[in-house]
């Protein structure tokens, strides 16, 4: 299966133990802290005042260059019962303080309370925000990650927030209520390497600002309602993970899709058109985990999906698939799950598919197999293969003869017929004991 899981905590782990560092760092080098003024009972959150460097009314970006107001201090008591002061223990973090403070008065519904704590100065501290030293000065303290997963927050929007936290490395919101669309300015967040938005509301076009992005390696955007197509570029990018399910998207698998390293690629419940591209296999010989299931795949599987030598789950069921089990299938020898139930397949039931060792379940229900040898009928016994609905006689749980008759009175070919008892990992050494039968009522 794919570890991303493992990554992500590894490095939520490390950003944590950073923010540890820090906030006791931050306590030392509080001399060196930035002074803010906050006007309390001015009406506005978000007007701030800091001293010495802002001319221009409260804009961003916060000014590298802009003095220390030391004086502000001294001058602190007289407007005590007015000013609050914020001392920030990098400028870094009073960069995104509005910013996070403007996010938060956007924020429509927040049942778990999350925002209580998005209070005062101490940026590090409040839920969902992680610190660490940016790469570009390890000296400086930044926001570095955020971490929303299942807070159930609602906003229309992430513009002005995501796009304008310039440290960010990892932003995690799954399970919120977010829309909208996606700024074409997260393109500018260099450091950004983990999106994941899945789980909201956010509609509009595919967010082609990843395409710019060349240190993104995980984008997960499934259970979203994004539309139109998806960029082809996207599957040569350096992502090691992309999941892009349960969207409104309508993808053209290309036919020459090039080299990529993606690792887990999930589509399904997209719509698709046409078949299955035989060149998709050879682009992904790594890809763990392949869903594709219930889309709008159609024609014949290419013995090419024998090369998805690393693959352990395979799922397309529910498409328009039909011809032959490629025999390449015995290739696949980490596959756990195969799921091809609910396509327009025939013929036989491949024995050297049985024979994976690795298989707990292999789904070809609602079919027109006609056809399963010895190896296969104890994995029928074992639970593992499930072939109900199909065509093959003297097995229960069949469908009629009057179905299957009809299912065969059209011609059915596939291209390249040859190719589908062709074994690409051991070509010279398997020759079938079965014989493979033409489809026949
Ligand atoms: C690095 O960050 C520290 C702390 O914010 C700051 O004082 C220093 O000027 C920064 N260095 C550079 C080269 O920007
Ligand atoms: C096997 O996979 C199918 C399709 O994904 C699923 O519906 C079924 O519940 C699975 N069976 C078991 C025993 O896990």
């Amino acid at each position: 299966m794919c570890s991303i899981s493992n990554i992500i905590v590894v490095s939520t782990l490390h950003i944590l133990l950073a923010c540890l560092l820090l906030h006791t760092t931050a306590q030392d080098s509080s001399r060196d802290a930035l002074e803010f003024t906050i006007g309390i009972g001015s009406g506005s959150k978000d007007s701030y005042l800091s001293k010495g460097c802002n001319d221009e009314h409260h804009t961003l970006p916060f000014r590298l260059n802009c003095p220390l107001s030391r004086t502000l201090i001294t001058t602190l008591p007289a407007l005590a019962s007015e000013k609050e002061v914020l001392e920030f223990a990098d400028q870094r973090l009073a960069l995104v303080y509005p910013v996070i403070q403007k996010f938060k008065s956007i924020i429509t519904s927040d049942p778990l309370g999350i925002t209580k704590t998005w209070l005062g100065s101490d940026v590090c501290s409040y839920r969902g925000f992680y610190c660490d030293n940016p790469p570009d000065n390890k000296s400086a303290i930044a926001v570095a990650s955020i971490d929303f997963n299942g807070f159930q927050l609602a906003a229309p929007t992430l513009d002005g927030f995501l796009d304008k936290l310039p440290d960010i490395a990892l932003f995690h919101a799954n399970s919120n209520n977010f829309g909208g669309t996606l700024s074409p300015n997260i393109a500018k967040l260099r450091y950004l390497y983990e999106l994941d938005i899945s789980n909201n509301q956010f509609s509009g076009p595919f967010p082609a600002a990843v395409l710019d992005m060349s240190g993104l390696t995980f984008l997960d955007i499934r259970f979203n309602f994004f539309t139109g197509s998806v960029p082809v570029q996207i599957f040569t990018e350096n992502l090691d993970a992309l999941f892009i399910n349960n969207n409104n998207f309508m993808i053209q698998l290309p036919d020459n899709i090039g080299s990529t390293h993606i690792l887990c690629l999930t589509l399904a419940n997209n719509k698709f058109n046409g078949p299955l591209p035989r060149s998709i296999f050879k682009a992904f010989p790594s890809l763990a985990e392949v869903l594709l299931l219930n889309d709008q795949l159609t024609g014949c599987i290419p013995y090419e999906i024998g090369l998805l030598k690393e693959a352990v789950v395979f799922d397309a069921g529910n498409n328009q698939l039909t011809g032959p089990l490629p025999f390449s299938l015995a290739c696949l020898e980490n596959l756990e799950q195969l799921n091809l139930a609910g396509n327009l397949l025939f013929g036989t039931v491949p024995e050297v598919l049985c024979e994976l060792g690795k298989l707990v379940n292999l789904s070809l229900s609602d079919n027109y197999f006609i056809h399963v040898g010895p190896l296969c009928r104890i994995l029928i016994e074992r639970r593992v293969l499930d072939v109900r609905n199909n065509c093959i006689p003297g097995l229960p749980f069949q469908r009629s003869i009057v179905e299957c008759a009809n299912f065969f009175a059209h011609p059915r070919f596939c291209p390249r017929m040859w190719a589908h008892t062709y074994i690409p990992c051991k070509p010279f050494t398997y020759s079938s004991s079965i014989p493979e039968m033409a489809p026949s009522p």
